[in-house]
């Protein structure tokens, strides 16, 4: 069984940043600790559970009343190339959706490009460096 919500116990929560850390941060040499900032605090959190099994993760941000901001995307290495990215993205997608958002921009890296091409959103511009490795591009799509 597939489930797009947020984490909610204590449990969930360690699993859901460890994923986090795992898949975005380690992968670049950063420490513990530095798969988190303050965004976390405001921002509306989506875990992907595939029989209880804690395997996606993303973060939703408010930029304005009609604009909203992925962050913090990613699928457990085991889980990719499944389709369990693209349920997580529709789950985020229909909450800012339900939420009032028409629009959802997010800063891609290079390798997830295609990723976020294959689901309706457009690269507008060749963004930042994240840690002097990882290019990211600013992209964009209208929900409705
Ligand atoms: C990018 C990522 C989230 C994609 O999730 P996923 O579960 O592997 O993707 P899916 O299996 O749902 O793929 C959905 C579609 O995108 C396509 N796609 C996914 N990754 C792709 C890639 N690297 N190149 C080309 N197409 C890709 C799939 O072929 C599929 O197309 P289809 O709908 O026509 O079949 C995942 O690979 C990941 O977590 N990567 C590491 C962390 C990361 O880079 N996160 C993004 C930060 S911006």
């Amino acid at each position: 069984m597939i489930e797009v919500r947020s984490p909610k116990n204590e449990k969930e929560w360690e699993e859901y940043y460890l994923l986090r850390y795992e898949l975005l941060r380690k992968p670049l040499g950063q420490p513990r600790g530095s798969e988190k900032n303050k965004g976390d605090a405001t921002g509306k959190h989506f875990a992907l559970f595939l029989d209880n099994q804690l395997i996606g993760v993303s973060r939703l941000d408010t930029i304005d009343s009609s604009i909203s901001q992925i962050r913090f995307f990613a699928v457990s290495k085991q889980h990719q190339g499944k389709g369990f990215g693209k349920q997580l993205l529709t789950g985020v997608e229909e909450w800012a959706m339900k939420n009032g958002y028409s629009k959802i921009i997010l800063q891609a890296r290079e390798n997830a490009v295609k990723f976020y091409e294959r689901n309706g959103y457009q690269s507008k511009e060749k963004t930042h460096l994240l840690f002097g490795k990882v290019q990211h591009y600013l992209m964009e799509k209208e929900l409705f």
